[in-house]
């Protein structure tokens, strides 16, 4: 293990967030009891794992779709390798529900007998840098990049939590084969939540009514999960985690194409360059503007 950074820790040319991970689950990851219904949310940092944890909560617990219980989305489908609120995984009921941002070749080797399902959520990456850049400079990391060019050279030289984004997705897409796996945007759930719930539910092997989906979709909008205390992160952000101000919240724009009010011109054509040159036979779609098709 080599240091990098402040609050990186590097294991296996992978970034953490040192102050958050639980190193202990990192390094005997394959010790991990993994069941065969467990379900992995797999995501780069910024990418909707909060949306998508928010949509599992709701399309398994009917408490959560209902609104009659009053559990945090992050204690129904925690952090795998960053279990801050200490969640006893042992106890959770079947089928469980996880996220992380690990790495294809970081998660249990048990995995690949392709029973644990993993949903991959991607988004855009000048979005997710733009969404990064925002989330790093109002929680409190004392190296937080001030300018988006200096954030932008951290992102794309991957001196970040989650490493580099091309390497991350790449990496999950060339290994799809070892693994149950579904790849969906955020942009995809932007733009139809209803069909991108049917989607989930399809891969999950998971019959809702309809008006079951209703309730789903409407608890998952943006602007819903925002006034949701149990899915909005204001309480973990506040007590667990830390911010600089007042004025920043979890759920920031919700959008996509925020990334054209942040970057100039100069830096989305050289972003464009480098994207074209990593992302060659990588036929996953992108969306980069919200008026897109
Ligand atoms: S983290 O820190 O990696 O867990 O962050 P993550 O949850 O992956 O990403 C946060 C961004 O997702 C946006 N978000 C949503 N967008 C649209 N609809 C819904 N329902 C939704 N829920 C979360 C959130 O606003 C962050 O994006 P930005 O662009 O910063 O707003």
């Amino acid at each position: 293990m080599n240091n990098k950074g402040e609050h990186l820790i590097n294991f296996k040319g992978y970034n953490f967030e040192r102050s958050l991970v639980k190193m202990n689950i990192v390094e005997n990851i394959d010790n991990q009891d993994i069941r065969d219904d467990d379900i992995f949310i797999v995501t780069y940092p910024k990418s909707g794992t909060i949306w998508t944890q928010q949509i599992l909560s709701l399309i398994y617990f009917e408490g959560h779709r209902n609104n009659t219980e009053n559990i945090q989305t992050t204690d129904r489908a925690p952090f795998f390798e960053y279990n801050i609120l200490n969640v006893d995984f042992a106890k959770m009921p079947s089928p469980r529900i996880f996220c992380s941002h690990l790495p294809y070749y970081l998660v249990p080797k048990v995995f690949k007998n392709k029973k644990v399902k993993v949903l991959y959520i991607y988004r855009n990456p000048k979005d997710v840098l733009t969404s990064y850049f925002h989330f790093i400079n109002w929680i409190v990391v004392p190296e937080a990049s001030k300018t988006v060019e200096a954030f932008m050279q951290a992102f794309l030289d991957g001196r970040v939590v989650g490493s580099n984004w091309f390497d991350h997705i790449r990496g999950w897409y060339e290994h799809r084969h070892d693994f149950n796996i579904m790849f969906l945007s955020y942009e995809d759930m932007k733009k139809d939540l209803r069909g991108s719930v049917l989607k989930i539910c399809s891969f999950l092997e998971k019959e809702l009514s309809e008006e079951d989906v209703d309730a789903v979709v409407r608890q998952a909008t943006f602007q819903n999960m925002k006034s949701d205390p149990r899915a909005n992160k204001d309480d973990i952000m506040k007590k667990e985690i830390g911010t600089g101000n007042d004025q920043g919240t979890f759920l920031r724009k919700g959008t996509i194409g925020d990334w054209k009010h942040h970057l100039t011109v100069g830096q989305n054509e050289r972003f464009d360059r480098i994207f074209k040159r990593n992302m060659k036979n990588i036929p996953l779609k992108f969306i980069w503007d919200i008026n897109e098709e």
